[in-house]
């Protein structure tokens, strides 16, 4: 099971990832992307997580 996972010492809260897909990434009290859910197996959120983590300026996203 893949897991999702935010660097926050490398986000710098561009807020991308949240634009792209809000079930999953959302901005915490620091201003940096959080998971806050899994895709569970919904294969338009996975591909949209691959999105994120593809325009993430900073690569700051990881899915291992
Ligand atoms: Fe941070 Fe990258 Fe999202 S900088 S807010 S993890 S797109």
């Amino acid at each position: 099971m893949p897991k999702i996972i935010v660097d926050p010492v490398k986000c710098i809260g561009c807020g991308l990832c949240v634009s792209i897909i809000d079930k999953v990434f959302k901005m915490n009290e620091q201003g940096k992307s959080e998971v806050i859910s899994e895709c569970g197996g919904d294969g338009e959120c996975e591909g949209k997580v691959k999105e994120a983590i593809e325009s993430c300026p900073v690569q700051a996203i990881s899915n291992e």
